[in-house]
This record gives structure tokens, sequence and C-alpha cells, in this order.
């Protein structure tokens, strides 16, 4: 029985090699044309503006807590909890703005001295000049700072092996609808 689902295994992994290496759909063409100029490329700076809708609380909630450790709730810094994010970004701190996109991913409090935040979030644009692109940081998020530096690693589209930071502050936050407006300036390298 283990020696036929290891057959199994090394099948499928044959069968899922072969038709990624064969594979010649139009994005993997385009990808591979893409990543042989690169010597060719040249990089470009751009800097970023926009604005996250943090619901935290309420029915239309976009932040939700997915885990937490035995002692988060004995603990000021909320070590060990983990929180789920799919929050609207926005161009303007107006939620009536003009929608980007979305900033998603997952935060973990990762500090048991003071109140910092081990990130690991996307932003994706679905409109605006960096539609279809995606952006991707992490890093440890000191939030009780006025000014939080985050790494930029990397992306997708048009910021395809992007690095750059990103500077963040709490434009507003409102205690009663828990609700907070994060603004985010991202300084960004890629390639064209
Ligand atoms: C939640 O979203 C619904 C549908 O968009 C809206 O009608 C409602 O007013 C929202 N509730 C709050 C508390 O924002
Ligand atoms: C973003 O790009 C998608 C796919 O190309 C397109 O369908 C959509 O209309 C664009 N959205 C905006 C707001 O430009």
């Amino acid at each position: 029985m283990q020696r036929l689902s290891a057959i199994f295994i090394v099948c499928s992994l044959l069968i899922a090699g072969s038709s990624y290496a064969s594979s010649t759909s139009k994005e993997t063409l385009e990808a591979e044309k893409w990543f042989r100029k690169l010597s060719q490329r040249r990089e470009k700076v751009a800097k970023l503006r926009f604005y996250i809708q943090d619901i935290l609380g309420g029915p239309n909630a976009t932040i939700w807590e997915v885990a937490r450790s035995d002692i988060t709730s004995l603990s000021h810094t909320m070590f060990g909890q983990v929180r789920v994010l799919d929050d609207l970004i926005t161009a303007q701190p107006d939620p009536n703005s003009e929608k980007l996109g979305r900033a998603q991913g997952f935060i973990t409090s990762a500090d048991l001295r003071e109140s910092a935040l081990a990130m690991n979030l996307n932003f994706v644009f679905t409109a605006g000049k960096y539609n279809g692109s995606t952006l991707c940081v992490v890093g440890r998020n000191p939030i009780d700072a006025v000014d939080r530096e985050l790494p930029v690693v990397g992306g997708t589209g048009v910021f395809r092996m992007a690095r750059g930071f990103s500077i963040s502050n709490t434009y507003s936050y409102d205690p009663v609808q828990n609700y907070g407006v994060l603004e985010y300036i991202v300084y960004v390298s890629y390639y064209v």
C-alpha cells in the first residue's frame, strides 16, 4: 500500500513537472521573454501614496482574528495574536474616494515587550496606474511609532523583482466605530 502511494506520488510529480515544462500559455511565454531581457532593462523608481481602510470592528470588519496563543489575553502586547485582513485601498483618506485595490495578508503580534507586528501583506492593485500588479510587504511594524518603515520585498506584474520600502502612519482612528485609516507611502524600484 505504501509503495503504491509512493509510486502514485512520483507519477503525479512527473505529470505535473512535464506539463509545467511544456506549458506554452501566453503568460508563460511573456514571463520567459521578460526574464531573458532582464539584463537590458533599466531600473525605474516610483513613489506611491495611498490609504488603507482598516475596519477593525462591526459586521463589515475587514480584519479578523484567526489564532491566538495561551498568553495573548494576558499579554499587554497581545503577543501571539494572528489576524487576517482584506482592507480596501483608496486614493484618498475618504473611504468613498477612488478604489485602488485591496491590502491582503496576515499580521502577527510578535513582540513580548512592546506593540509590534510581524507583517505579511500584499497590495493588490485592481485600478489606476498599477492595475493588475501586486506588491509584497513583510517585516516588523512597530505600531506605536508615528512613522513605521517596512521592507517591500517584491511584486508581480509591473512590479516583478521590485524592491523598496514603505513608510506608514495612522491618518485617523475612530475608537467608536473602531475604524482606522492608514496612510502608506511606498518608495519602490522596478524594471522597465
Ligand atoms: C455594512 O455593509 C452593508 C452593505 O454594504 C451596509 O448596508 C451597512 O450599512 C454596513 N454597516 C456598517 C455598520 O457599516
Ligand atoms: C483593471 O484591469 C482589468 C484587467 O485588465 C480590467 O478588466 C479592469 O477594467 C481594470 N480596471 C480599471 C478600474 O481600470
